[in-house]
């Protein structure tokens, strides 16, 4: 099996599927018991938080622990939406985003919310220029991901923060679900005050993440119950999620040391690769993407049937994102690039991890054109 769709979601390490076994299996008390049982869970939650402020270089006290990448990026919008409305009702944003930030959005437009979606260029990065001129006095928040899930362009962080900077009642929410352990981001030189994380991008569990809030923002919480994370995401804590997340991100960062040179070498094979074939369409940019994700259209084909003729050799890529790989929408991302709806309709992703070789690639590229040779011949209009 060749698995080439980890921005979808990764494989757990073992040791993070062996700490939850434990948590789970040995400690299940409640970490907000007050017996010493729940105690020492709580010590493990306490731990994690540690461990993971110290890889993520901020203070524990400015992480809050979510079920993953979808309730970040909501609690950061909403939940500053709802705390910040008397300061203002403009939400700036790219429209490249992940549905969990545009259908926030979306959302928040309903309730009076103004929100203004910014243009990318054809590398699907945004323009500072274009950012600056969309502020206005009553703008409380600007949300850009930090390495877009569809095709892989990286936004320029650090420079939007520093714009950012110069307007202090703006506060700034990256999505950095895709980012994690492949593309480094410094948190504070990008004043950064939301950042939103997902253990199952970098082989931790499904169902489990992190919100970093700098200290001394408040925001409004969504969900009402017993005051868990510090009054800001209440519900019991997914203690084996939370203890098996601090795991998969030390493994990663110990992964991408060892593999990123490795990574970026396979990326480069397959874009090369792709690129020889005047049937393909690479929309992935080698220096403004990240090293995990190519996107590409095979002219005239389909992405779906693409992706169900490679899964017939045990390979397993996709359309656009795994959310909306199965709605029979085009991708906005594309779309916002300038591609086709007819080319953007041919488009698949293969996502990497460190876990992959180049000789998948290789078997990858030789299957893909035997395939793809195959479906023109059924089409009858072999380019
Ligand atoms: C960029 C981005 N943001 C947010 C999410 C949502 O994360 P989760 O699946 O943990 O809810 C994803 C998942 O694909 C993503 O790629």
């Amino acid at each position: 099996m060749i698995y080439f769709d980890n921005s979808a979601t990764t494989k757990p390490y073992d040791e993070v599927i062996d700490a939850f076994a434990k948590v789970s299996r040995e400690y299940y008390a409640n970490p907000s018991s007050l017996h010493n049982f729940g105690g020492k869970v709580e010590s493990l939650v306490k731990q994690a938080r540690k461990q993971l402020s110290k890889l993520l270089d901020v203070k524990e006290k400015e992480l809050y622990f979510t079920s993953g990448g979808t309730e970040g990026n909501n609690l950061a919008i909403k939940g500053t939406a709802l705390q910040y409305r008397s300061r203002g009702n403009h939400i700036i944003t790219t429209s490249v985003e992940h549905p969990s930030v545009y259908e926030a959005c979306e959302q928040l437009k309903q309730l009076g919310f103004e929100i203004t979606y910014l243009p990318v260029n054809e590398n699907g990065q945004l323009q500072l220029t274009d950012l600056e001129s969309a502020i206005k006095a009553e703008t409380i928040l600007v949300s850009v991901m930090h390495v877009n899930n569809e095709m892989g362009a990286i936004q320029s962080i650090e420079e939007v923060g520093k714009l950012l900077s110069k307007y202090p009642k703006i506060l700034f929410h990256v999505d950095h679900v895709q980012g994690i352990g492949k593309v480094p981001l410094n948190i504070h030189k990008a004043h950064i005050d939301f950042c939103t994380i997902s253990a199952h991008k970098f082989h931790g569990l499904k169902g489990s993440g992190l919100l970093y809030i700098r200290e001394g923002i408040r925001i409004s919480p969504l969900f009402s119950g017993g005051n868990q994370e510090n009054k800001i995401r209440s519900g019991t804590e997914n203690v084996g999620g939370i203890v098996s997340m601090a795991k998969a991100l030390r493994l990663t960062d110990e992964k991408r040391k060892q593999y990123l040179v490795e990574m970026i070498k396979i990326r480069d094979y397959l874009h090369s690769s792709l690129n020889q074939l005047s049937y393909i369409e690479v929309h992935s940019n080698l220096l403004h993407s990240a090293p995990h994700i190519i996107n590409f259209s095979a002219i005239g084909l389909k992405g779906e049937v693409i992706v169900h003729a490679l899964e017939a050799e045990q390979i397993y890529v996709s359309t656009t994102s795994a959310c909306s790989s199965k709605q029979k929408t085009i991708s906005r991302t594309l779309q916002a690039i300038g591609v086709s709806d007819e080319v953007a309709e041919g488009a698949v992703r293969i996502s990497l991890s460190f876990e992959n070789t180049l000789d998948e690639a290789k078997i990858f590229m030789t299957k893909l054109e035997k395939i793809l040779i195959k479906l023109y011949e059924v089409m009858g209009e072999m380019k």
